[in-house]
């Protein structure tokens, strides 16, 4: 069994810097795997000398050896052919792996994304409109289109009748509902599918065989714990769980054979979509922050709603995750605010989110200003020990009200830019 099998999740939003964690963390490990969500999910990796923007493929994906997408997630065939051309280009031997039976996003499926958004009205979700909620309502109407069927014109074009007749109305006036739209976007996926059947496989069947050999497993969540279908914010969530969990339905691979839950957490909130934000920054601060962290969508471009960090969320996504430890993510565009604010309670200690109590209790921080090339230099060489006064403050507050470590800090979106506690005392 892979002695440090890891998961990193997101702790809040989404958007918390999973991408730069896993692309850190990925160097000790042989697999990397993900388990949910789709292009809806956008990942930005920073090397030395390049920028990747990922969606469906683990930011991992640059250096491991083997790359799994499990079947619990919903791919668009086009976005993943264009992923692997990418990584392929910066890692040679790379091994790709594709579940058969994860969901495929189609053309339609986005269309619908849009669609749907239109009838919602004032029940908008602001989705990213990458086909997700869709598709995966065909994967629960047991409708759906699986990876594999992309072989076969004819399983598909009946699957996508079925989900005509379903979905009909929205679809109406729209090219899929001719006989010759669908034939073309059936004959589109038919090629991209033929490119990918190399990829296909029995990935949960991998994965046991991959850890049976001892290779080190890291799995990487998409979005993040507020986001989960069941336990996030609903109905303001993506249509996938999210929590580290779902490791055991996402990838058919269990979640006791995980030995590291590492929580994601940003230093500060943010949020793209509708939905309840208690921690929210509105304003000129807002705009700052937004500027300052280019809180601007991966997937979508859009503006990101930004908020403080919010202590009660923090420890709600911590329980359901059973996180073992924390990496706290930028930290260097929170610094500038002389003031910073933690929410530690929204003013009854019996609700666990209140999300509309708005009666909120904080602590506050003085700023730890901009962390200039020689400060950054000296926290790289020297580690905890050289984080500014205000900032080591304001972890080890996090960490007494969280009851938990943060082992990694990252000062900067470039890959070296992160310090790792383990690494400081050799441990
Ligand atoms: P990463 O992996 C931020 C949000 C959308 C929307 C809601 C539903 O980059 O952290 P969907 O398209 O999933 O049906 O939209 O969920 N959302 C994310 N927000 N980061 C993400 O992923 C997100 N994935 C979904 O903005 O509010
Ligand atoms: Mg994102």
């Amino acid at each position: 069994m892979g002695r440090n099998n890891s998961v990193v999740v997101g702790l809040q939003f989404g958007d918390e810097g999973k991408g730069k964690i896993v692309d850190y963390l990925s160097g000790s490990f042989d697999v990397v795997a993900k388990y949910n969500g789709g292009s809806n999910a956008g990942h930005t990796v920073v090397t030395d000398d390049r920028t990747f923007k990922f969606h469906l493929v683990s930011s991992g994906s640059l250096s491991a050896k083997h790359v799994v997408l499990g079947n619990g997630m919903a791919i668009d065939p086009a976005i993943l052919t264009e992923e692997i051309r990418s990584i392929k280009e910066y890692n040679h031997d790379v091994q790709i792996h594709v579940s058969r039976d994860a969901h495929v996003v189609t053309p339609m499926h986005k269309l619908l994304d849009v669609e749907e958004e239109n009838v919602r009205g004032s029940l908008k979700i602001g989705t990213t409109a990458q086909g997700i909620g869709p598709a995966y309502e065909d994967k629960y109407a047991r409708t759906g289109i699986r990876m594999e069927e992309l072989g076969s014109v004819t399983d598909m074009t009946e699957k996508l009748k079925v989900i005509l007749a379903m979905k009909g109305k929205l679809l109406s006036g729209t090219p899929y509902a001719e006989k010759k739209g669908l034939d073309s976007m059936v004959s589109g996926l038919h090629e991209l599918g033929n490119g990918l059947k190399p990829f296909l496989c029995n990935t949960a069947r991998k994965l046991h065989e991959f850890d049976n050999d001892g290779l080190e497993l890291l799995f990487e969540g998409s979005h993040g714990t507020l986001l989960d279908i069941d336990h996030g914010m609903y109905p303001y969530v993506t249509s996938s769980n999210t929590i580290a969990g779902a490791i055991s339905s996402g990838a058919g691979f269990s979640f006791r054979r995980i030995k590291n839950v590492i929580g994601v957490v940003k230093a500060y909130m943010s949020k793209v979509g509708s939905g309840i934000f208690p921690t929210e920054i509105l304003g000129s601060e807002a705009d700052r922050l937004r500027t300052e962290g280019n809180e601007y969508g991966t997937t979508t471009g859009r503006p990101r709603r930004v908020g403080w960090l919010d202590l009660k969320l923090l420890n709600y996504a911590i329980r359901l995750n059973d996180v073992d430890y924390l990496a706290l993510t930028r930290v260097d565009t929170l610094g500038i605010f002389d003031t910073i604010r933690v929410v530690t309670g929204y003013g009854n200690p019996d609700e666990e989110f209140s999300p509309s109590d708005k009666n909120l209790e904080f602590q506050e921080f003085q700023g730890w200003g901009k962390l200039d090339n020689d400060k950054l230099a000296d926290i790289t060489r020297h580690g905890f020990n050289a984080l500014p006064e205000n900032l080591a403050r304001y972890i080890d507050f996090i960490e007494k009200n969280v009851g938990r470590k943060i082992n990694i800090v990252s000062v900067g979106s470039k890959r070296n830019l992160t310090i790792n506690r383990s690494s400081v005392t050799g441990n």
